[in-house]
Formats: C-alpha cells, sequence, structure tokens
C-alpha cells in the first residue's frame, strides 16, 4: 500500500529543496556507515545517486512507483553507477526482501509520516547488520516549509526518535540539517 501523501511534485521543483550531497556527508560522517545501504522510498533518486557514490556496496532502491524506479536506473545507467538496484517493491506489504543483518546503512527520508512508521521502522531493523545505521531525514513542523505532508500527519524529531526507539534502534541523535535541508531534520540510530 503506497503510504498517505507520498506522491512527488516536479522533479525540478522536489530537488531544490535539498542538497543531497552535504546532507549525506553530514549523515555518513556522524553514521560511519559505508556499506550496503537499502533505501526505502528512492523516488526520483535525489538521495540514491550520492547514496551510491559514497559505497562500494550495492544500494538497493526500492519503490512502489514503476517510474520513479525506471529514472534511478536511467540515472545510474547515464553516471555509469553499477552499484545501485532499483527495484518496483511495495515494501509496507512485502518488506525489502533482504536478509537479516544484510545492510550496513537504511534511508527512510520524507516517508515517516505514512500510516505505520514502526513497522517500516522494524523492517529496516531487521536488514541492518550489527553496525548498521538508520538515517532518517523528514519535514520540519516547527517552521513554515513550502511542501511536506498535511501538519495533522507530520511528526516531530522527538515523536520519530520514539518510534525509533520502539522498533530498536539505540543511540538515537539528531544531525542539524540546517546548512543543507533547511526545511529538514535528520536523525540517525543504531541497529
Ligand atoms: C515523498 S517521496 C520521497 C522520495 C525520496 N525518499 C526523497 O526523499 O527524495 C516517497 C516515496 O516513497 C514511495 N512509496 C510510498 N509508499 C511506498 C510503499 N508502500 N512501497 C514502496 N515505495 C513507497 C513513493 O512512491 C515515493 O516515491
Amino acid at each position: 500500500m503506497k503510504g498517505r501523501e507520498s506522491g512527488m511534485p516536479e522533479e525540478a521543483y522536489w530537488a531544490t529543496f535539498f542538497d543531497p550531497e552535504a546532507a549525506l556527508d553530514q549523515l555518513l560522517i556522524l553514521g560511519n556507515s559505508l556499506g550496503h545501504t537499502v533505501e526505502f522510498g528512492c523516488g526520483f533518486g535525489t538521495f540514491t545517486l550520492p547514496a551510491a557514490r559514497r559505497t562500494t556496496g550495492i544500494v538497493t532502491a526500492l519503490d512502489i512507483e514503476p517510474e520513479m524506479v525506471e529514472a534511478v536506473r536511467q540515472k545510474a545507467d547515464v553516471e555509469k553507477l553499477d552499484n545501485i538496484r532499483p527495484e518496483v517493491r511495495d515494501f509496507v506489504a512485502d518488506g525489502t526482501g533482504l536478509e537479516n543483518a544484510s545492510q550496513a546503512h537504511a534511508m527512510i527520508f520524507n516517508l515517516l509520516h505514512l500510516e505505520n512508521p514502526v513497522a517500516l521502522l522494524r523492517e529496516a531493523h531487521r536488514v541492518l547488520d550489527a553496525g548498521g545505521v538508520l538515517s532518517v531525514i523528514h519535514w520540519r513542523s516547527d517552521i513554515a516549509t513550502p511542501r511536506g505532508p498535511s501538519l495533522e500527519i507530520r511528526p516531530t524529531p522527538e515523536q520519530c526518535q520514539a518510534w525509533m526507539q520502539e522498533a530498536g534502534f539505540k543511540a538515537i541523535q539528531s544531525v542539524d540539517l540546517q546548512a543543507s535541508c533547511p526545511y529538514h531534520f535528520g536523525l540517525l540510530g543504531q541497529r
């Protein structure tokens, strides 16, 4: 089932909200998570390609929308990034299909407002290895933002931290993304 309010606007407009390279540099340095990566809801690949450039591991990029997955596939081809594995998949209904403890990094960006966030976080927890790191980015609700899910369903950092804890994550820390994604907050959690 596609998460509520998880559709995408025009790609060029979406791209104006992020400096994904800088955001991943911040998250990965803190999380030290270079290895196999799974991305829940890759969208246009805004963060997929930068993640793939930062690891020699495989980046499994999952999305329920075939056109999003195809867009990522084409970008990976153009950039000759052969470590991206894009896949059409409903991870709410079917999980990631990845082995237990097989990933070093899981990315859940702009998605935790979906109906059952803890189930998604549990799936991320399951596939991460012992040193694995989850990174979360989401729209802020403490400032006006030009886009983002309705405020009634938009989780705060504190809410996301509580869900992460419930799913089993430890050593949860916040990452200040003001310089790279001013409309977003960032969180890291250890498996
Ligand atoms: C708001 S977009 C965020 C895309 C990307 N994470 C980013 O931040 O640029 C959410 C993405 O999750 C995908 N999605 C929503 N529900 C899904 C599901 N159940 N299974 C797989 N993908 C899903 C949507 O198709 C969409 O591309």
